[in-house]
């Protein structure tokens, strides 16, 4: 039997007054001794006017309830934080901890045997998932979906790769004022996440594959009516593991879950924030997501599915096509299919009724695939002690192996100042190099990895560039570009010590980023470094941040949130 209203009473004592005073309180809301006799169970409201990608969460909330209540269990939606990527300063990475510290104690504190997590827009389904991990009650995923394709001049559109595209093609002046206008409303024409394999894509198909969320549930689009008949399915199984005391997360995230999530994020050309995110999720088990071990499946698994930005179709043709078990059941013997889900089958049922849609083209066999290796490699090298990250799937193969003079910008603000400077000395093969941009130098690791290219080279035609930072990127850009370049400048790592003029060689084939540099001229300027370290901000959030962040090798998380932190509870 759940426990109910019962659920973390605290006593002083007398446990039957506790309880006599949360009835009288909660009663007020108009509940029966009926309902309030039921297993409980909770619902995350992470609704929010400033976040437009969650716009479907009052539906999805509604159609959760109706599940929770056919099911014979007691729904009790209650708020967290919202975070959007477009409205979070100054990054919404920066905010991801706090917003898991927010969902994990309100699930601790209030009296449910099953939660429903609801997220989508990027950091926000990481987070509900890091807390759900350390509460470790029966959890159901619900990612929001991916919103429907736009369209403009009979070409189809998606946020946001294609806000790039055009943005710098209007950069360069071939899209002028008014026609940048008319792509500015129709890049999201729907409510639900960047419908391209940004991060939100990838977090949700990550979370399918670690059985953490009902089959489908990554591309079902936002406003279509099988998201909503899908989200009572969810509070249908929430009540039935409510009723049931499990599957809890701590038995479904098992290693062989993890390295599902690694097949498929390889196998979908998946977001590098991906990484991040499952580290950071694995650390709260614990699980050590091994990035050599990574890069390893990445040479197995091939890129199968043919979305945007490292192919051409959207989340919703990935849907059509058969979705995340369709993915698996492609996959073969690559996922392990005893690996268990919510409803307590095995992966091995769920990809055995995998649709088989004829004739599609989006989610490729593994004798024809998009790529033959992996959408990401790890690199390691002398600027890169602990690791990087690149999405060579969405890069330029002629510059997969490039030396270059380094063009250093010391901030992301200095980068702003001078990128255009029509007098800035910069040439096409020159490496562009950001560094104080990482997780604690910026603060929050914005996605500023992405330098756009110089004003002068752009108009010049240039496309591409090698670019190499310890920031991150928004999963729907495409480029040369090395992230996570670990140890952040700000935390002492090597990037620290470049100048403009230095040579920079990256060799993808062989996973190296090489200062050439000498070893006495690197002591020498590491001896004349004035301390880069960020100051220490003087309160609050700010000074937990600074004082607790941990590297991107370590998922970036707060190191006393970790399980190896974890005070038990
Ligand atoms: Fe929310 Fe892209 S801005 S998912
Ligand atoms: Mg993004």
């Amino acid at each position: 039997m759940a426990d109910g209203l019962r659920k973390g009473l605290t006593s002083y004592g007398d446990a039957g007054f506790s309880l006599f005073l949360r009835k009288a309180f909660i009663k007020a809301m108009g509940y029966s001794d009926d309902a309030l006799e039921r297993p409980i169970v909770g619902i995350t409201n992470t609704h929010s006017d400033y976040n437009p990608c969650h716009g479907n969460v009052p539906q999805i909330i509604e159609a959760v309830k109706r599940g929770v209540m056919l099911a014979g269990a007691m729904p009790m939606v209650f708020p967290t934080i919202s975070i959007a990527e477009s409205f979070a300063h100054p990054t919404s990475m920066y905010l991801r901890n706090l917003m898991a510290m927010d969902t994990e104690e309100m699930i601790r504190a209030q009296p449910m045997d099953a939660v429903v997590v609801i997220g989508g827009c990027d950091k926000t389904l990481p987070a509900q998932i890091m807390a759900a991990v350390s509460a470790d009650l029966p959890t159901v995923v619900i990612p929001v979906g991916p919103m429907v394709v736009g369209h403009h001049k009979g070409e189809v559109l998606g946020a946001c790769t294609d806000c790039r595209r055009l943005w710098a093609k209007h950069r360069a002046g071939e899209i002028d004022e008014a026609e940048i206008e008319a792509v500015n409303g129709r890049l999201a024409p729907s409510v639900g996440t960047c419908m391209v394999m940004g991060t939100a894509s990838t977090m949700a198909c990550l979370t399918e594959a670690m059985g953490l969320s009902l089959p489908m549930s990554a591309t079902i689009p936002a406003p279509h009516a099988e998201r909503f008949r899908s989200a009572e399915e969810s509070g249908r199984v929430a009540a039935a593991m409510a009723k049931a005391k499990g599957p809890k997360p701590s038995d479904l995230l098992t290693p062989a879950a993890f390295r599902n999530a690694q097949v498929v994020l390889q196998a979908i050309g998946g977001s590098t924030n991906g990484l991040i995110h499952l580290t950071a999720i694995a650390g709260r088990v614990p699980h050590k997501i091994d990035l050599d071990g990574f890069d390893r499946i990445g040479r197995d698994v091939p890129v199968l599915v043919d979305l945007k930005p490292s192919g051409d179709h959207y989340m919703e043709h990935f849907h059509h096509a058969g979705g995340v078990p369709k993915l698996m059941a492609q996959l073969g013997e690559l996922i392990d299919l005893d690996a268990r889900t919510i409803t307590g089958a095995p992966l091995r049922d769920i990809v055995a009724r995998a649709e088989h849609v004829q004739g599609q083209d989006v989610i490729r066999s593994r004798d024809n695939p998009i790529r033959r290796e992996g959408g990401l490699a790890m690199l390691t090298g002398n600027l890169a002690p602990r690791g990087a990250v690149i999405k060579h799937a969405a890069a330029s193969p002629q510059l997969m192996q490039h030396t270059g003079r380094a063009v250093v910008f010391d901030s992301v603000e200095d980068m702003t100042l001078r990128i255009d400077d029509p007098d800035l000395d910069v040439a096409a093969d020159d490496v562009l190099v950001l560094r104080n941009a990482g997780p604690r130098g910026a603060p929050g690791m914005p996605e500023a990895g992405y330098l756009p290219i110089p004003m002068k080279l752009a108009r010049a035609g240039i496309k591409d560039m090698v670019r190499i930072s310890d920031a991150r990127m928004s999963g729907t850009a495409f480029g040369t570009i090395v992230l996570h370049i670990t140890p952040e400048s700000a935390d002492g790592g090597p990037l620290a010590l470049v100048e403009t003029g230095d040579r920079i060689a990256l060799d993808v084939a062989a996973r190296r980023i090489d200062l050439l540099v000498d070893e006495s001229e690197l002591a020498r300027r590491r001896a004349a470094l004035s301390s880069s370290a960020a100051a220490r901000p003087t309160r609050g959030y700010a000074q937990l941040f600074h004082d607790t962040i941990l590297q991107a090798d370590e998922g970036c998380d707060f190191d006393f949130l970790t399980a190896a932190g974890r005070s038990e509870r």
